[in-house]
């Protein structure tokens, strides 16, 4: 088995890496062209722009089981694409994409939409696949630091929504069990943490972690909108963003599944256990 991870300097990748090779496996990384690149010695980094397929077919070589993840990107579908391409040319036998919670071709949300023509791409290719699709990540709180730090407050268009939010460790530890113990057959996998919790919850969370009170506070989707345009966010992503937000509104990220537990033979981690990891970050911005 030689696996392959991208975005291994990622939220994700890098605690995949973490895993993979603390387990003894060697990881090839295919790292940005003059990038970061993960530590370790059972890393091997290679260079390879996930923009630009043509430059992954090399850096594939010999790869049995392929971590891909396609960047935040206006046109992730037809990269996706094109990736798929280069794995199935290079002979890569598996594939476990990153995928997302809610992923459906058809939908008019454009980041489920992007994931969901993402997953159609590793389908229609003949290649083996797990496609992983996780709920937002718990690690997202880190975004919530500028507006904890100016005003205690974590400023979303969110409601009263609820989302069963998850750990990047845990989907981390679900890939690993995927690349080095076979994976499926084309299953879909939608990952979540153990409970939907509100930002209201994950605010009175915050609250402990960084010794003050911290409130959610809702605003327009406009309002938000206004403010990444001032903070000088694309259109193509505010507009990814708000279709987030407005899924989350209409409750379609509160299903809880069993995933976690059924993948890794435990508990997935709760935002209580998770947020102290990220409170540096809170507490200073
Ligand atoms: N955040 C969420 O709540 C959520 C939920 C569900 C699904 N997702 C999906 O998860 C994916 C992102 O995963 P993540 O958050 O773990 O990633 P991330 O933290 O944004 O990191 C992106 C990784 O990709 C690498 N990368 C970016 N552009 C590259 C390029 N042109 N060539 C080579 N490497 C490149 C980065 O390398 P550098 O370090 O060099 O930049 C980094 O390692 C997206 O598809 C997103 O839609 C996110």
């Amino acid at each position: 088995m030689a696996i392959a991870v991208t975005g291994g300097t990622g939220t994700v990748g890098s605690r995949l890496v973490s895993r993979l090779t603390g387990r003894g496996q060697r990881v090839r990384a295919l790292v940005r062209p003059g990038g970061r690149r993960p530590a370790g010695t059972l890393v091997d980094a290679v260079e390879a722009d996930l923009e630009r397929p043509e430059t992954v077919l090399d850096a594939l070589s010999g790869i049995t089981d392929l971590f891909l993840l396609t960047p935040l990107h206006p046109d992730q579908a037809s990269l996706h694409r094109g990736l798929v391409d280069a794995a199935k040319r290079a002979g890569v036998q598996h594939v476990v994409r990153l995928s997302a919670f809610g992923a459906d071709p058809r939908s008019p949300v454009p980041i489920h939409r992007q994931h969901g023509e993402g997953d159609q791409a590793v389908i229609e290719s003949g290649l083996r696949y797990t496609l992983l699709r996780p709920n937002s990540f718990m690690q997202n709180a880190a975004q919530w630091a500028h507006t904890i730090k100016a005003r205690d407050t974590i400023v979303l268009p969110v409601g009263d929504a609820k989302v069963s939010m998850i750990d990047a460790g845990d989907i981390a530890e679900v890939a690993a069990v995927a690349l080095t113990e076979g994976g499926t057959d084309g299953q879909a996998l939608d990952l979540t943490g153990p409970r939907a919790i509100t930002y209201a919850t994950a605010a009175t969370i915050v609250s402990t972690v960084v010794g003050r009170t911290i409130t959610h506070v809702d605003i327009a989707p406009d309002e938000a909108a206004r403010v990444m345009a001032s903070n000088g966010v694309p259109d193509w992503a505010i507009a990814a963003r708000l279709g987030l937000y407005a899924t989350l509104r209409a409750g379609e990220a509160e299903h809880v599944t069993t995933t976690v537990a059924d993948w890794t033979g435990r508990q997935p981690r709760d935002f209580a256990e998770v947020a102290p990891d990220l409170a540096a970050v809170l507490r200073d911005g």
